[in-house]
């Protein structure tokens, strides 16, 4: 797998975009220095800290994908919402680990509703980054804290992520930050290279009764083999929103905490039928730094 370090304000080389263009992602590494990734560590613990995790219920599981019928992750897309792991829950729906540890992600308007994630994904180099890589208008639509705990951090499965954050035309991007070594071992994501070049195959949307669901729109032939994304802490991975990736359970004794960022392109038509919703008075902004 081929791994870059680009310069210091997030300027690629034409080798790097040569790459991410042929594969549909591409690894920098050291592009967060452990500081800034031990940053966003510390405020996500602080945030559950402050939260009463015992009192939530809503599980994030890719493969049951009962989240998708709690109200709670239905308008999670403009607030900051925490999530647990399908293992966490005994029989009796009582948490069986701390609570750091039990939580899956945290979700999904970070950027916008916290001083410290807002910071960091309004980094110049990352404006940087989304402007070389074809932004004209690019909005922060998503941000997610996932934890990948020890023995419990559940498999993602192999999805594109345009299928959840659809523009017309597709416009997604994902900047994926290793806050933490992320190995084999530890559940690291899996991409099938060159595959963000073939169609989307279904989206993720509400239905004419309100519930979200996916629906087909082309089956794709994916025959790359899948490769591992092993990432040193302060890598930053850009994944092509058509980008097949997965990432398997973490059965290690070791977190592999991450945080990822989700860009459009404000100028493509963003469909009112898109499981992320906002309010009006939250309208999507840019990297630029917040009034
Ligand atoms: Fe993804």
């Amino acid at each position: 797998m081929k791994r870059f370090e680009c310069a210091n304000d997030g300027t690629l080389s034409s080798e790097m975009l040569t790459a991410y263009d042929s594969d549909g992602y591409l690894v920098l590494e050291r592009f967060f220095s452990n500081t800034e990734c031990d940053s966003l560590r510390e405020r996500a613990n602080h945030l559950i800290e402050e939260t009463d995790i015992t009192a939530l219920s809503s599980v994030f599981s890719t493969t049951a994908h009962s989240h998708a019928k709690d109200e709670y992750f239905q308008t999670s897309g403009d607030k900051i919402r925490f999530f647990l792991e399908s293992e966490s829950l005994n029989e009796s729906g009582e948490l069986k680990y701390p609570a750091t540890e039990s939580v899956n992600k945290i979700g999904h308007a970070l950027h916008d509703l916290d001083p410290v994630f807002s910071r960091f994904s309004r980094s110049d180099k990352l404006n940087r980054l989304a402007q070389q890589i074809g932004y004209t208008d690019p909005k922060l639509l998503q941000s997610m804290y996932i934890f990948k705990s020890p023995r419990i951090g559940g498999e993602v499965n192999c999805h594109q992520d345009s299928t959840f954050l659809y523009t017309d035309p597709l416009s997604c991007t994902g900047f994926w930050v290793a806050l933490e070594d992320a190995t084999v071992e530890n559940g690291c994501m899996y991409a099938l290279p060159g595959e963000h070049k073939g169609p989307l195959k279904e989206r993720f949307h509400r239905n004419d009764n309100g519930d979200l669901t996916f629906t087909a729109i082309e089956e794709p032939d994916w025959k790359a083999q899948a490769v591992a994304l092993e990432a040193k802490k302060g890598s930053l991975v850009l994944l092509h929103g058509k980008l097949p990736h997965l990432s398997g359970a973490n059965r290690s004794d070791n977190s592999r905490h991450a945080y990822t960022l989700h860009v459009i392109d404000g100028s493509c038509h963003y469909p009112a039928d898109n499981w992320l919703v906002r309010s009006d008075d939250m309208p999507l902004t840019g990297f630029e730094t917040p009034a």
